[in-house]
């Protein structure tokens, strides 16, 4: 597993759903320096109602990049295909909270030698996730509906977002907190402000004329720095 680096660190996770397959490992290598985590949408067609990659892409791009890849599992049955993503060379997993299994999941895929965090969509209250806060490395919380790229930033997610920080912080929690979706410029200081330190961003980078430029500047706009 590659070292997701330390907790609480501020990060920037380019979205390769909004990539050009095509050429996918240079579009991910064009990046790279900008790159953190390497967020990857895993959609099954039935939790949500597109369908993206698996396995295979993850096992095809591993050799072009040596950052921590993120897959986000929007799957209802992940634990069927845990095996799967750790062989491919998966160091992240994140599962849905909604499609229940919880523990069982976050054990398996730790057991499996992987990270093991937990998401939330819009609607599904925060409550659904306190009781497994003290068994995760990462907390997701959805800022769209999953399922698509390039939708509008839902503010109303930004509650949870600051109960996870104020719970994590207080508890003292290894815990690293991740948003995901319609991240850009106008969003990603609201996201960072609320006390996100992972910010997933697939559009705002990938559908730009320069992917680089943009990813830095998301970093900028979110902390103030480019290191
Ligand atoms: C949505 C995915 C997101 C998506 C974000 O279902 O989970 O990761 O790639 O894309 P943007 O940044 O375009 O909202
Ligand atoms: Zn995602």
């Amino acid at each position: 597993m590659i070292d997701p680096g330390p907790i609480g660190a501020r990060r920037i996770a380019p979205s390769i759903l909004a990539a050009d397959f095509g050429v996918l490992a240079a579009q991910v290598q064009a990046v790279d320096a900008e790159t953190d985590w390497l967020h990857v949408d895993v959609m099954d067609g039935h939790f949500v109602p597109n369908i993206s990659m698996g396995p295979p892409v993850i096992k095809s791009l591993r050799p072009y990049s040596q950052r921590f890849f993120d897959c986000h599992l929007m799957m209802s049955d992940p634990g069927r295909y845990l095996e799967a993503f750790a062989n491919v060379g998966a160091d992240g997993v994140s599962v849905h909270v909604e499609v229940g299994g919880t523990s069982a999941l976050l054990r398996d895929a730790r057991d499996l030698g992987m990270r093991a965090g937990l998401v939330l969509n819009p609607e599904t209250p925060y409550d659904a996730v306190v009781p497994f806060l003290g068994d995760i490395d990462y907390l997701m919380v959805m800022s769209v509906h999953p399922g698509f790229g390039g939708q509008s930033f839902i503010h109303d997610v930004m509650d949870k977002v600051r109960w996870a920080r104020r719970d994590i912080d207080e508890g003292g929690l290894a815990c690293d907190l991740e948003i995901d979706g319609g991240i850009d410029l106008h969003s990603a200081p609201i996201a960072a402000q609320a006390g996100a330190n992972i910010l997933v961003a697939g559009s705002a980078i990938f559908a730009q004329p320069q992917p680089l430029a943009a990813a830095t500047a998301i970093r900028q706009v979110a902390w103030g720095d480019v290191s």
